[in-house]
């Protein structure tokens, strides 16, 4: 993470609540923006590792996400996963704030 990927613009500051999270297309990926309740933007992959799930549309508790399929939780700090039934971790991405602008940073491919 930080090492020369692009930022792309994934939203306005004021288009998600504390709480509220969306998908966003950058870039030819699909990933998810976080806006949690403490006030801290988070961005990751919008697909599970686990199965086909999109996180987008699971349950955003403080700053873990829970999998809508089964359940599973990714640390959206780190993309660590928090046990049974994730193996692998969630590919997580910077975030900063520029003016009314939510800027990711996308990876090259
Ligand atoms: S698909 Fe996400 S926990 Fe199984």
């Amino acid at each position: 993470m930080g090492d020369g990927g692009k930022w792309v613009r994934a939203a306005a500051v004021g288009e998600l609540a504390e709480g509220a999270m969306k998908p966003v297309e950058l870039e030819g990926r699909s990933l998810a923006l976080y806006h949690l309740a403490d006030g801290t933007w988070c961005a990751s992959d919008n697909l599970c590792t686990h199965a086909f799930a999109l996180l987008t549309e699971g349950w955003l508790e403080g700053c873990v996400i829970e999998c809508p399929l089964h359940s599973g939780r990714f640390d959206l700090r780190t993309g660590a996963g928090q046990g049974a039934p994730i193996e692998d971790d969630l590919a997580v991405y910077a975030v900063r704030v520029e003016g009314d602008d939510v800027l990711v940073q996308v990876p090259a491919v």
